[in-house]
């Protein structure tokens, strides 16, 4: 696989968008594809994990047309429209896809196999497995229905109410969506804000989902209606992707002298954690508001703002409790940032990092080690001491597209040479992301 290789840069400047937003793509494909009509939607993530949702729906019998690499007209088959697929549908390495399919497939009355890579088949699969199981489906996995790949033999469920052992959209988002095959009302309480991109989507198709704090109540069998607005077509518009901006507003907060404004991005509050933290640090991070931000019927009933970063010094922070939940896929950005904060940053509550793409703190830790940043790993977290000097080293990103970003914005700040390894992982969710950061004066080049 590629290489990326990362030297010390001068100060980054300009204005860049990134690409959609990774957990929007997959609920607008989703959900147009279970809609009454079709749906165009612009802006989606044309990225591998996305592909794997396109792949999947397809198979399953929805038609859906790419008039351009970031554009999708949808036509939608109805709410009991999906016929059994052919063969196995391959998830790629997008857990997401597996989840929230894993959840529409409860409700269907054919028989589906879910299968991925072999990172995703190492993934835990219980937490949706064990719930839908409960709602009448029949799921079988490896080792006792923990592990993919999964087979689904969907049918008559029933509506129930559940308490989530962990914070996960995924899991909340399987749940709801098979709720709208149920009968009956499925109420699911939270522990902490996982992204509600499904609840909101949900009702930008025109169903009546109750959100009452950490308690979401669905009805089952409300159909979809393809979000109209004025206009004859469906129209969905997906921002762009808040943990794609914190690659480079990271960079742009450790490298001297540097001023770089992300366009057009989802501030959606369940996701704008790293924010926060970063607001704690003494990180100079702005949220603009937009005037042309989208209406909720031809948006994706979403928040959206430019934000701006400014180089500046950090000091450390504590982070636990539902900050961990609202910032989950930037731990690895977030760590480099630590790295070169003044004094011991403490992560904690954030045991879930062992179970992403890879085990985010093992890996997290041990690569930027290589690098020259302390870090001791927690069961539950890390402890970061820094300020660290980096210095370049030949680093692996353990097949996590977000770690491998994270490793080249560390490469920017370090003496002599960064090789990140299989960086061609970054294409799961931003491609693009080596143009981009050239862009702004970033010193990265693939090998
Ligand atoms: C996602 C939910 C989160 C997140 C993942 C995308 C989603 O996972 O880490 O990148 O789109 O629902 P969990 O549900 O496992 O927390």
């Amino acid at each position: 696989m590629r290489q990326l290789i990362v030297r010390r840069s001068g100060p980054l400047r300009g204005t860049v968008s990134v690409p959609g937003d990774k957990s929007i793509s997959h609920r607008a494909l989703l959900l147009s594809a279970l809609a009454e009509g079709d749906t165009a939607v612009s802006g989606w993530l044309a990225a591998e994990d996305c592909q794997a949702t396109l792949r999947c729906i397809r198979a399953l019998g929805a038609e859906v047309e790419q008039p351009g690499a970031t554009d999708l007209l949808v036509h939608g088959v109805g709410l009991r429209g999906l016929c059994e697929p052919a063969d196995v549908l391959n998830c790629g390495g997008s857990g997401t896809t597996m989840r929230l399919l894993a959840g529409i497939l409860a409700g269907q009355p054919f028989l589906s196999v879910l299968t991925g890579t072999a990172a995703l088949r190492r993934r835990p699969m219980a937490r949706v497995a064990e719930p839908l199981r409960q709602m009448g489906a029949k799921v079988l996995g490896r080792q006792g229905g923990r592990l993919p790949p999964l087979a689904v033999q969907g049918g008559a469920l029933h509506g129930f109410e559940y308490s989530l052992p962990v914070a996960s959209a995924q899991v909340k988002s399987a749940l709801l969506l098979a709720g709208l095959f149920a009968e009956g009302e499925t109420t699911i309480h939270e522990p902490g804000p996982a992204r509600d991109h499904t609840e909101r989507m949900l009702r930008l198709f025109g169903l009546d989902v109750r959100v009452d704090g950490a308690t979401i109540c669905l009805v089952g069998g409300q159909s979809l209606r393809t979000p109209r607005g004025a206009r004859a077509l469906g129209q969905i518009t997906v921002p762009a992707d808040y943990s794609s901006a914190a690659f480079p507003l990271i960079a742009a907060t450790l490298v001297p002298g540097s001023k770089v404004q992300v366009s057009g991005v989802c501030v959606n509050p369940t996701r704008t954690g790293l924010s926060d933290l970063l607001a704690g640090m003494g990180a100079c991070l702005t949220t603009l508001s937009r005037a042309d931000r989208p209406a909720a019927d031809d948006g994706a009933g979403e928040p959206v703002a430019d934000l701006l970063a400014q180089a500046c010094a950090l000091t450390a922070t504590t982070v636990g409790g539902d900050l961990v939940v609202r910032a989950i896929d930037e731990f690895p950005i977030f760590t480099v940032a630590a790295t070169q904060a003044l004094g011991t940053t403490t992560v904690r509550d954030a045991t879930e990092l062992r179970v992403k793409e890879t085990d985010r703190i093992g890996a997290v830790a041990q690569e930027l080690a290589k690098m020259g940043a302390r870090i001791d790993e927690q069961p539950d977290g890390m402890l970061i001491h820094g300020p660290a000097r980096l210095h370049g080293a030949v680093v692996d990103c353990h097949h996590d597209h977000r770690l491998a970003m994270a490793l080249a914005v560390a490469g920017l700040v370090a003496d002599g040479d960064t090789v990140v390894q299989d960086a061609g992982f970054i294409d799961d969710s931003f491609p693009g992301f080596v143009e981009t950061m050239q862009a702004l004066g970033a010193d990265i080049t693939w090998a």
